[in-house]
C-alpha cells in the first residue's frame, strides 16, 4: 500500500474548520487505501513561543481531535513527533542541502517574519520548512494530504527529496502532495477572502470545539455581500461561496443543489441551514474530544504505541542517510 503521512501543529486549543475540512477529513478516508502516519508536530509549535503547560496540553487535545474525527489507531499509526528523534535528526542533515535563498523564498515564513520583525524571528521559523521535509521523508511518504496553504513547504520537500536522491543515490520516495480542490483552502467567515486561521479574527473562525452557541452565531454573522441571491462565485461573493462550500462539505449535497434550494430565499436561510450542518456535524466530535481527554492514560497509550511504530521506519531511513552522506556508523 501506499503510505500517506500529515500532521498539525499544537498551536491552538481546538482545530479549527479549515483544519478539518483542508485535512483531517483526508486523513480519515485515506487511512482505508494508504498506510497511514499522522503526527501531532510539537517541535513545530515551538516556533510560536508557546506556555510550557499550554504546548503539553494542547499536543493531546490535539491527538484527540484525530481520534475522534476518526483516525484509527489500529490501523494508522498516531504519534508526537518529539518522540521520534529522529526528525530532528534529518532535519539538520536535510537543512546542510537547503538553500539559503531557497528558504528565504517561503512565503509563510515571510509573512510570519514580517510581522515580528528581524529581532522577533527565530532561527526555528526559519528552518521550519525543513523541519517539516524531514517529517515526510523519514516515511518515504507517497502522499501528503494538507490545505493549500502547504503547497510550497510541500514543493520545498520534493526538492530535497530529489536533491538527496540525485547527490546520494537513490534514498527516499519523492511526495505528492493530495490538496482537494473544493475545500483545499476554507475563509474567513468575517473576511472572506482571507483564510480561516488560528491567528486570524475570532470572529471569523469555527474552532471544532466550540460551544454550539459561538458556532451558530459566528455562522450566523457572516460576511457575504449586497446583492441577494445565492450563487457560488468565489470571486465575486466570496462569502456566500464560502458558506456553500462548508455546507456542501460537511452535507454531502452539492453545490448546484445547495443554489437551488436557496433560490429566492435571504442570506439568513443559507445561514441557518449552515449553523444547523456545522453544529450537526461537529457534536460527535467534541462529545469524543471529552472522552479522550477525560482519560489521558488510554490516548497517551495510544501514543506511545504509535511512537514506537513510527520509530522502526524512521530509524532505517535515518541510518540508510546518514550511512548514503558519509557519516560514521556507531561501532
Ligand atoms: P497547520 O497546523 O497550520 O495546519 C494543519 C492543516 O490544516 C490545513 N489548513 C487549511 N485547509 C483549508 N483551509 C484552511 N483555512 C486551512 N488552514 C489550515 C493546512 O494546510 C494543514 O494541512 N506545516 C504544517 C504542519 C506540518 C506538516 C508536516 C504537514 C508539519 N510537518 C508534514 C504535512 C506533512 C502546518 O503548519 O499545518
Amino acid at each position: 500500500r501506499p503510505r500517506v503521512f500529515s500532521a498539525m501543529q499544537p498551536t491552538a486549543d481546538s482545530l479549527h474548520l479549515g483544519n478539518y475540512l483542508g485535512a483531517l477529513r483526508q486523513w480519515v478516508a485515506l487511512q482505508e487505501t494508504h498506510d497511514a502516519i499522522y503526527s501531532v508536530v510539537d517541535l513545530h509549535a515551538l516556533t510560536v513561543a508557546p506556555d510550557p503547560q499550554a504546548l503539553r496540553t494542547r499536543s493531546r487535545v490535539t491527538a484527540a481531535q484525530y481520534l475522534a474525527a476518526g483516525v484509527d489507531p489500529e490501523r494508522s499509526v498516531l504519534f508526537v513527533q518529539s518522540h521520534v528523534a529522529e526528525h530532528a535528526e534529518l532535519a539538520w542533515v536535510l537543512g546542510c542541502l537547503t538553500g539559503f535563498g531557497e528558504a528565504s523564498r517561503m512565503t509563510q515564513f515571510k509573512d510570519k517574519s514580517a510581522k515580528q520583525g528581524a529581532e522577533g524571528t527565530t532561527v526555528g521559523l526559519f528552518t521550519y520548512p525543513v523541519l517539516m521535509a524531514a517529517d515526510i521523508l523519514l516515511y518515504d511518504t507517497d502522499v501528503v494530504p494538507v490545505g493549500e496553504d502547504q503547497r510550497q513547504h510541500l514543493e520545498l520537500s520534493r526538492d530535497l527529496a530529489q536533491r538527496l536522491n540525485a547527490r546520494f543515490g537513490p534514498l527516499v520516495t519523492v511526495p505528492e502532495a493530495h490538496i482537494v480542490k473544493a475545500t483545499a483552502k476554507i475563509y474567513d467567515l468575517a473576511e472572506p477572502t482571507a483564510k480561516m486561521s488560528k491567528s486570524g479574527n475570532p470572529s471569523g473562525l469555527i474552532e471544532l470545539l466550540d460551544d454550539e452557541k459561538v458556532v451558530a452565531k459566528r455562522i450566523r454573522s457572516a460576511v457575504t455581500d449586497t446583492e441577494t441571491v445565492v450563487r457560488f462565485d468565489p470571486v465575486h461573493k466570496p462569502g456566500v461561496s464560502n458558506l456553500l462550500t462548508i455546507h456542501s462539505a460537511l452535507s454531502g449535497v452539492p453545490v448546484a443543489e445547495l443554489e437551488a434550494e436557496f433560490e429566492g430565499k435571504m442570506y439568513g436561510h443559507l445561514k441557518v441551514a449552515v449553523a444547523d450542518v456545522v453544529v450537526t456535524a461537529l457534536r460527535p466530535l467534541r462529545e469524543r474530544v471529552a472522552e479522550l481527554m477525560a482519560d489521558p492514560a488510554e490516548l497517551d497509550e495510544i501514543l506511545a504505541d504509535g511512537a514506537a511504530r513510527a520509530r522502526v521506519i524512521a530509524r532505517e531511513t535515518l541510518a540508510r542517510v546518514y550511512d548514503a552522506v558519509g557519516l560514521v556508523p556507531p561501532a
